[in-house]
């Protein structure tokens, strides 16, 4: 028989029996203590070792099934699964690493930049690992939606007779006919104003926040950052050693005053104007003309992240910032993981003309350029029309997505969420009643299969009511009720305690 794994019980603890037991293997599989496919004891033999009921290990072990920590096989027990879903491995693999290796006596010196990392490197890599897509991630594209029939069939004659430019080093600011495709798109559908030659193609927003970090912030200098606000930008800009100045929201987007009172050195200002992240609101006309304005003083860089803009149900859109912009002081950033899908890390930047040449050396010295076949197979899916057949269907879709999940909420969950259905994006945000935090309902959500993002983790300085983001755009009607009678059992269970 196997051993039991390490399990203390701590009878004064609030926590539950079982939940200790739970833990104590949930942590020991995560640490490699307790490798695939090794034998759990029989819930009997386990509960009279540790002198609890059987049912307190059932109840435990039913958990660790539910989730995937476990697996049972018919007449001969109990496992740790075989195939760990890949985010619990993300997560364990450094920790495992640390137990593993002898400690080195040698000594590491880093610089800044690095120390900086290695103070940080347990949050970011909790923000940026990868994930199990569940009820109700936000931001994520209705992946089983996409069209991969006409993308492979794309795909398959560019990798059949691939030319050779497509097989040699690259161009460091993308694939040309890409770069077309986009000014084309982004003229269109968003009013941006540039030529193909001020386009950059960037693995998504994330490398085109790094890029702009390193090319404009120096230690100490201000970036104006919006509070409540993307986590990404935050840990990139934080990385560079610049002063992260947060800049409330209210209902007409980024508060340009009071950025003003708190940054008189400002050099960058990252906003998402179209629907700000994570609250929603759409920048006013006045306020964009006064952030131009403020830029224009300070000599400042706005950065335009317009992340989904593609996703607006009903109203008109705003044009982009940029498109108001006669003074080469927005950058524009966009990206195909909201539209195709986030693994593709495919993005770009639109850079003043003036600016072209820092921004493509930096692309080349970061990595040469993104890969070629994969830019060749969008720009023929984008310029044969599919890309934009695409985010019609999808919008149509979302649209009722998000009907859905109103409706599922108000029926499961009545008063202890407050659900507004929305415009535009691809997520709402359920506001909790007062004294229920958000960070517990996203923790034990976890518990029970969900993910749910709670919108204080955002905040810098900002003190809001706690809420949870709803991301609906992935999950079909089946899974978004699932998803809201799940939630409904963790909200009720707290409300009880
Ligand atoms: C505000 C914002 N910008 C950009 C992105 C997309 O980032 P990337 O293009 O690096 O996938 C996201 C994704 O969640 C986002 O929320």
């Amino acid at each position: 028989m196997p051993h039991p794994p390490f399990i203390t019980l701590d009878e004064k603890s609030d926590a539950p029996l079982y939940r200790q037991i739970y833990e104590t293997i949930r942590r020991s599989i995560l640490s490699g203590g307790l490798p695939s496919g090794r034998q759990l004891p029989a819930s009997r033999l386990l509960a009279k070792q540790l002198g609890v009921s059987r049912m307190t290990v059932v109840n435990a072990y039913e958990q660790l099934l539910a989730e995937g920590y476990l697996e049972g096989r018919a007449g001969a027990g109990t496992f740790v699964a075989a195939h760990l879903p890949e985010e619990f491995l993300q997560a364990s693999g450094f920790e495992r690493l640390e137990l593993q290796e002898k400690p080195l006596t040698r000594k590491v010196i880093l610089s800044e930049y690095g120390s900086k990392l290695a103070q940080n490197s347990k949050i970011i890599l909790r923000h940026h690992g990868a994930t199990a897509l569940v009820p109700f991630q936000h931001g994520v594209a209705a992946i089983d939606e996409f069209p991969f029939g006409v993308w492979a069939k794309i795909a398959q004659k560019w990798h059949k007779r691939p030319p050779t430019s497509v097989l040699n080093y690259g161009d460091a600011v993308g694939f040309q006919p890409l770069r077309d495709a986009i000014a084309v798109h982004l003229a269109a559908a968003r009013g941006v104003r540039c030529t193909p030659e001020q386009i950059i193609i960037t693995n998504g927003t994330q490398q085109a926040l790094d890029l702009i970090g390193r090319i404009f912030l120096s230690e100490s200098e201000d970036v104006c950052l919006e509070d409540p606000g993307y986590i990404g930008a935050r840990d990139i800009f934080t990385a560079t050693g610049a002063r992260i100045v947060p800049v409330p929201i209210d209902d007409e987007g980024f508060d340009v005053q009071n950025a003003r009172k708190r940054s008189l050195k400002t050099r960058l200002i990252y906003v998402t104007p179209s629907h700000q992240f994570p609250l929603g609101v759409t920048m006013s006309l006045a306020r964009r003309l006064s952030l131009l304005e403020w830029a224009r003083e300070r000599d400042a860089f706005v950065i335009e992240d317009d992340y989904n803009s593609e996703y607006r149900y009903s109203g008109r859109p705003l044009a982009s910032l940029q498109g108001l912009d006669g003074d080469g002081r927005v950058i524009y950033v966009g990206t195909f993981s909201k539209t195709i899908f986030p693994a593709l890390r495919l993005g770009y930047l639109v850079v003043p003309a003036d600016l072209m040449e820092v921004f493509a050396a930096a692309r080349a010295l970061t990595d040469l350029h993104s890969p070629v076949i994969e830019q060749a197979v969008l720009a023929e899916f984008i310029s044969e029309r599919h890309f934009a057949r695409h985010i019609r269907r999808m919008r149509a879709m979302y649209e009722e997505r998000q009907q859905t999940l109103v409706e599922e909420a108000r029926k499961n969950l009545g008063s202890m969420l407050d659900v507004t259905a929305a415009k535009a994006g691809m997520h709402l945000i359920g506001w909790l009643p007062d004294g229920i935090s958000d960070r517990e309902v996203s923790r034990r959500a976890a518990e029970a299969g969900l993910n749910l993002a709670p919108i204080s983790a955002y905040c810098i300085n900002q003190k809001l009511r706690d809420g949870l983001l709803l991301g609906y755009t992935a999950y079909d009607e089946k899974h978004i009720r699932q998803g809201m009678k799940k939630l409904a059992r963790v909200l009720t269970e707290i409300a009880q305690h």
